[in-house]
């Protein structure tokens, strides 16, 4: 499939908020943007596997999802990295803004659903992608950005200037 330009994609949100040095560090043939309307065909969901279940639910109830974000959008900044070669998904990464109401009406930045497809990985996506949402977070003046992972990936996230801060809790439904 050949390469399509942002300017023929819908994307998520403005893809000037992502730092301009997050694009010169990627390799020419590798290319980090917005999510795109139409990513559903381009195997988004083929790497989000990579991370946990996440089963096909049809392009269908996939854009409807994509529009449901894209109708929030100072909320959900959820990007892709797309190889130019195949115009496939290889890396991805989400950015969750959060308003408080505390230290002055502030905002936070939580980053979900990371993950690189597994030809891809050890080859410094995963840490573009985190560079980009953090980007991104600071950008829109949150003042912090924080994750939950798992021991194993800790010294990932080290490697991409995050520190260790409490432990996380959840209940599954
Ligand atoms: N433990 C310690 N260091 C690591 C690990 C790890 N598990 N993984 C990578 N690193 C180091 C690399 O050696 C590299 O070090 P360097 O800066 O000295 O060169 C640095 O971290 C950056 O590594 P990348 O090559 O960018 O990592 P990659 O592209 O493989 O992405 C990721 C890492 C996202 C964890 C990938 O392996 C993956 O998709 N794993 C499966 C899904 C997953 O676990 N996602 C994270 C869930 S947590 C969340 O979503 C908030």
């Amino acid at each position: 499939m050949p390469f399509t330009a942002d300017k023929d994609l819908k994307l998520a949100f403005t893809p000037n908020l992502i730092p301009a040095k997050v694009h010169s560090a990627l390799p020419e043939d590798l290319h980090l943007r917005p999510l795109a309307q139409d990513d559903y065909s381009r195997g988004h969901l083929d790497v989000l596997r990579v991370l946990t279940s996440a089963p096909d639910v049809g392009s269908s109830a996939w854009s409807e999802r994509f529009d449901l974000m894209a109708s929030h959008p100072d909320h959900y900044y959820p990007i892709v990295i797309v190889s130019k070669s195949t115009d496939r998904v290889v890396a991805l990464g989400t950015l969750f803004v959060e308003f408080k109401f505390l230290r002055g009406n502030a905002k936070a930045g939580h980053i979900e659903d990371i993950a690189v497809s597994k030809e891809a990985q050890g080859k410094g996506l995963g840490k573009r992608v985190i560079e980009a949402l953090t980007g991104v977070s600071e950008g829109l003046g949150c003042y912090k950005t924080f994750l939950d992972c798992s021991e194993e990936n800790k010294g990932f996230y080290e490697r991409c200037g995050y520190e260790f801060k409490g432990v996380q809790m959840s209940k599954y439904a």
